[in-house]
């Protein structure tokens, strides 16, 4: 029997947080086995970063005329049978309704590169530089949170920190230093949730 968490992490693109989880446990700083990788895209290329380190990975996407809650209730099921402690959306990009989420309460945790209610969705980091260019704010962030239910990107905050934007900043500098700043965030708060500094209740 194995006493590390079992994390379940989802995916629907580069996968760069997958990858700071893979190396943290490779690297024994987080008390985990990754058990599956799930992309709701099949080009997703953090399939192949699971792949490279013998990850199982799958692919699980909506098909035209399955309802969300038939989805959903599938995702959940498959999740479920991996007796996942923790489930990971690392860039996961749909919402998810309780169909899903009733499977796992207060096991379900999102990364969204945005500090507690602003951008919500998509393109986080692109309308917070946008934010920052009509001079509406001086500097974002990035927070992880459990998942209750189906508010986008919004739930009790586990953790946040700030990412100062510059002003020589581009775009793409500014989402290097904000994805920089989640990696090390997501697995610091993963490594706290399960040695159990972090209290979540059952
Ligand atoms: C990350 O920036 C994550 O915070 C964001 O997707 C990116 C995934 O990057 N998630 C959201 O925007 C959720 N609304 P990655 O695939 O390289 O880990």
């Amino acid at each position: 029997m194995s006493d590390k968490a079992r994390l379940v992490v989802m995916i629907s693109g580069n996968g760069s947080n997958l990858q700071a989880i893979i190396d943290a446990v490779e690297a024994g700083a987080l008390p985990a086995q990754i058990v599956c990788v799930v992309s709701n895209k099949a080009k997703a290329y953090g399939l192949v970063r699971a792949e490279k380190h013998q990850i199982p990975t799958a692919v699980l996407s909506r098909k035209k005329g399955v309802s969300r809650a038939v989805y959903d209730a599938e995702l959940g099921h498959f999740v479920a049978n991996f007796q996942p402690d923790w489930v990971v959306l690392a860039g996961w990009m749909l919402v998810l309704s309780l169909e899903f989420l009733r499977f796992f309460p207060n096991r379900v945790i999102n990364l969204h590169p945005a500090l507690p209610g602003q951008f919500p969705g998509t393109h986080a980091i692109e309308r917070a530089f946008a934010a920052y260019q009509r001079g509406e704010l001086s500097q974002t962030g990035i927070m992880v949170h459990l998942v209750p239910d189906e508010g986008i990107d919004d739930g009790p905050v586990l953790a946040t920190r700030t990412v100062p934007i510059l002003p020589h900043d581009t775009l793409d500098s500014l989402e290097e230093r904000t994805h920089a700043t989640e990696h090390q965030l997501l697995v610091d708060v993963l490594r706290r949730l399960i040695q159990g500094v972090i209290d979540v209740p059952l």
